[in-house]
């Protein structure tokens, strides 16, 4: 075994309330839980989806209002996220860290070298620097990461500020969008041309609550890159139940946009009730501008375990880089969800 152990995930399948994986608290909606059965019973499962895509691409392009030659719908973010690193042909992957771990297993796993660019950390937080990039950015076999909004901190860059000093490097860029529907200051848009050392990563298993499902994208205006990973990738990546959803998110795109708006609204609300309760606890909560909050607090390991032995799922944050098990990572939920686990934490810590 190396020095960290490989592929740590949020997700507790048999916990009663899991706070561990990072979903919209107010999914599925209704609406896609319709589409879902009307593609079942429409048999879907039964054929091949179509391996070129094109309805579902042009749906996700309507959607997110970006081009559908510049994507590649992927099962998750997850698979978009390996064709992107194999075919960006980087010799050296540059991770924001603390981040989604998956990067520097998959770094290892092909034998390129991964290098940790870390947040600063001041009394109050974590913040970046973009003049920190520098050198990654000067680096033409590098591929930069950055999971914006930050799995798992929680912060925003400004996606454009951020656009523009990567569209400035010999290095090209990942930014993996995975949890940017459920942030109030980000956009939905994905943007027709971006730059062209840029690849998004998109899911939509974390804002439509669907993490069985499997539904992301690429997108990229590099058409060599776009190349690679359409020969890389598997002919029929994304079944035909995830393709018939997708197809249909434009039709019933008023709908799912004002899903994204009330998630959103609900998510700040709410985040903000359960930090303050946090806080009054003695827990060092950071800013958060989604679906979850890192905090700190001292005895972090035990109290995850004591509150697992209730029943209750939270991420310890020791695999991440740059933290350790004195942070823990909890999604928001319902508020009578959050409520038991502040219940749980006074009897856990002995306060209150
Ligand atoms: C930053 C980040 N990217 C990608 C993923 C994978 O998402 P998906 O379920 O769409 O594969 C996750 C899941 O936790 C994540 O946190």
């Amino acid at each position: 075994m190396g020095e960290k152990p490989m592929r740590i995930h949020g997700g507790d399948r048999e916990a009663r309330i899991d706070f561990s994986s990072n979903l919209n608290p107010l999914g599925p909606p209704k609406t896609v839980l319709e589409i879902l059965a009307t593609c079942f019973s429409q048999r879907v499962l039964e054929k091949y989806p179509d391996y070129t895509y094109r309805d579902l691409k042009r749906s996700l392009a309507r959607f997110y209002r970006c081009k559908e030659e510049y994507i590649v719908p992927t099962a998750g973010a997850g698979e978009a996220i390996n064709l992107a690193v194999i075919a960006s042909k980087a010799r050296r992957v540059y991770v924001l860290e603390p981040s989604y771990g998956e990067y520097e297993d998959l770094s290892k796993a092909l034998g390129l070298e991964y290098r940790p660019i870390f947040y600063r950390r001041t009394s109050d937080g974590f913040h970046i620097d973009l003049s920190d990039l520098q050198k990654p950015c000067s680096d033409r076999d590098g591929l930069i990461v950055i999971t914006n909004p930050s799995n798992p901190l929680g912060l925003y860059i400004d996606r454009e500020r951020l656009f523009s000093y990567l569209s400035n490097c010999s290095a090209r860029s990942l930014v993996d969008e995975a949890y940017i529907e459920l942030c109030s200051r980000c956009p939905i848009e994905v943007g027709g041309e971006i730059p062209k050392n840029i690849v998004v990563v998109r899911s939509l298993t974390k804002w439509l609550s669907l993490p069985g499902l499997r539904l992301g994208f690429l997108y990229t205006n590099d058409i060599d890159l776009l190349e690679r990973v359409e020969a890389l990738r598997q002919p029929w990546n994304v079944n035909s139940l995830a393709e018939c959803l997708g197809k249909n998110i434009s039709v019933y795109e008023q709908e799912l946009k004002s899903f994204i708006q009330r998630s959103r609204e609900y998510i700040d609300s709410e985040r903000e009730r359960v930090r303050k309760i946090l806080e009054s606890l003695g827990a060092k909560v950071f800013e958060s501008v989604t679906n979850f909050l890192l905090i700190k607090i001292d005895g972090g390991r035990q109290i995850v375990e004591k509150l697992r032995e209730m029943g209750l799922a939270l991420r310890d944050c020791s695999s991440f880089r740059g933290l350790d098990s004195n942070y823990i990572r909890i999604a928001i939920r319902s508020p009578r969800e959050n409520n038991e686990l502040v219940e749980a934490l006074k009897i856990v810590m002995g306060v209150g």
